[in-house]
């Protein structure tokens, strides 16, 4: 080996002196800190969501520039963000980690510039960027810089929205603006009882709507993986919550040119799947669960549920099927017996969004009665939550394919990924019942004037059942008229889309030239 001369020895110590000091973020008492509230520093974090030794760091030695209230006193190497990029599973993302030992992971103007830089490079490359989050919000100290700071990632947030996945975890704190950068992607992951995500803490709440809430109740992963929404994911640890966003990143392309991966898989003859022969059951007013659907259809082990104890009258997540990425938005007739609501429309609206940016195929699986009705739905908006869902679908341009298992009713018939709208397969079971409404309801409506002037008002309504059902409550009529493509046995779907997904792999549809859509938000 050559030898260094002094200087470059010199040199090297000095080099060497920084990076260690670099990798100390806020100091050693605080990291113990970090990890007695059982959470991991934002370096742990960076190790065990990429790929061994593959992490390369950017801006290492940024420093505030701050000299209010003491500040230009106190510095630390990295300024409480740990930036970069490496490899998940040999796939390049770029990530940025906020170190809450350092000022509380509190957003300055050099920390901004440094989460922007890997934003940009992100963007550029085209790769998912991902957010591990932990921070006090606006850095105090620097005002309306840190504000800037805010909004300059807001804008890259939403030129990036479409282009490059972005996933955000939520892995502390996260008050204020540390909010909305991770509202503006497209995932939010939450760990529970260490994370927390509000506008304005319990202290806040309690001056102005003199409420009485901790910040679980505020702002916790429970909170917002059931009540809001706001939340996709929770993990009951930091370790469950990175292997979640690896999971993920296993469905979706790099940018919105690439097709999603593809595994190995060799067909194994028909395909056949009998265990769906048995699901339906009997009487049209029982429920069944619609997961058992997903999972009769689907590569073994590979349904990734989107948003689970969410609006749960509506299934969304990821799958494989003969190993190709597909989406799949489910009624679930187990829960409000699949009624459309306006959280369900919402939560399926942007899954469908995020599927066609980034050309992973949609497969609808439908039993929907139709839309909820009621004051506190119209008063709060179904009929514009109902268009979102509508829009989106419109809007869609990857493959399309529907299976009516059972209820296909009213507005939600055309709602629910229909040929009208654009699908580009759709099938039906036998037990499918394609109508305005059901059987009984509408009997009832169209025959009201036969069913009182009859001497058995109970018989003659019983009759007009039947004559309803025979003529509409099936999917031949919709067959008949090439509305469905195919009536098909259940233990066939598997089968029959596999092939349709890949008869419709080449598929290309342009939407009119337009600056953007205008979607009923
Ligand atoms: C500067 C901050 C800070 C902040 C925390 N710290 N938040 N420094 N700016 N926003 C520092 C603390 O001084 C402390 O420094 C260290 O981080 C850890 O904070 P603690 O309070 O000791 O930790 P903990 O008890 O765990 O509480 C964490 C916390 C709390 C819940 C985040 O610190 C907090 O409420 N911070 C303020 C949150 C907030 O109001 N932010 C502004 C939001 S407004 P030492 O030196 O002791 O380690 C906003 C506007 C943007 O973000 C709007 C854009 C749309």
């Amino acid at each position: 080996m050559s030898e260094l001369n002094n200087a470059m020895a010199k040199a090297f110590e000095v080099l060497d002196r920084k990076n260690e000091e670099a990798l100390l973020g806020g100091g050693e008492k605080r990291i113990e800190a970090q990890h007695k509230k059982n959470k991991l520093t934002a370096r742990e974090r960076v190790e065990l969501l990429l790929d061994k030794g593959s992490f390369e760091e950017i801006g290492k030695f940024v420093m505030h520039r701050c000299k209010d209230f003491g500040m230009d006193k106190e510095h630390y190497l990295g300024d409480g963000v740990v930036t970069g990029y490496g490899t998940v599973n040999g796939r390049i993302v770029y990530v940025f980690s906020q170190d809450f030992t350092v000022f509380g992971g509190a957003l300055s103007e050099t920390n901004a510039e440094k989460i922007i830089k890997v934003m940009e490079l992100a963007t550029k490359n085209g790769a998912p960027i991902i957010g591990l989050n932990d921070s006090g919000g606006a850095r105090i100290q620097e005002g309306v810089l840190s504000l800037a700071g805010y909004a300059d990632i807001f804008y890259r947030n939403t030129l990036a929205s479409g282009v490059i996945p972005q996933i955000s975890a939520i892995m502390g704190p996260c008050a204020g603006g540390a909010v909305y950068s991770p509202a503006l992607t497209d995932f939010i992951y939450m760990v529970e009882n260490t994370s927390f995500m509000f506008v304005t803490g319990p202290n806040v709440v309690k001056t102005v709507t003199h409420e009485d809430v901790t910040s679980e109740e505020l702002g916790g992963a429970a909170t917002h993986s059931t009540k809001s929404g706001v939340a996709h994911f929770t993990a009951p640890d930091e370790v469950a919550c990175i292997n979640g966003i690896k999971q993920l990143l296993s469905y979706i392309p790099q940018n919105c040119e690439e097709q999603p991966p593809v595994l190995p898989y060799e067909i194994q003859g028909e395909e056949l799947r009998p265990v769906l022969n048995t699901i339906i059951p009997e009487s049209p007013n029982q429920p069944y669960n619609m997961l058992e659907v997903i999972e009769g259809i689907v590569d073994d082990n590979s349904f990734y549920q989107v948003a689970t104890n969410y609006a749960e009258n509506i299934v969304v997540g990821f799958a494989r099927l003969a190993g190709r990425s597909i989406g799949i938005v489910a009624n679930q007739p187990a829960v409000l017996a699949g009624v459309l609501d306006k959280n369900a429309s919402v939560k399926a609206a942007r899954f469908v969004r995020f599927c066609d940016c980034y050309n992973i195929p949609l497969l609808v699986l439908e039993d929907v009665p139709g839309f909820m009705p009621g004051t506190d739905q119209e008063w709060n908006g179904i009929i514009t939550h109902g268009a979102k869902l509508l829009y989106a679908f419109c809007e869609a341009t990857v493959p399309r394919i529907t299976v009516i298992t059972r209820k296909a009713y009213g507005g939600a018939y055309d709602v629910m990924n229909s040929k009208h709208i654009g699908a580009d397969m759709n099938f039906a079971w036998p037990t499918a019942e394609i109508a305005v409404m059901g059987a009984a309801g509408a009997a009832e409506i169209i025959f009201k004037h036969e069913i009182q002037s009859a001497d058995d008002k109970v018989a003659k309504l019983q009759e007009k059942v039947d004559e309803y059902t025979t003529k509409f409550a099936n999917p031949y009529r919709a067959a008949h008229r090439g509305y469905v493509d195919e009536v098909i046995k259940p233990e066939d779907t598997r089968r029959k889309l596999i092939r349709s997904f890949k008869m419709l792999e080449n598929k290309v549809s342009n939407l009119p030239r337009k600056k953007h859509g205008n979607i009923p938000l």
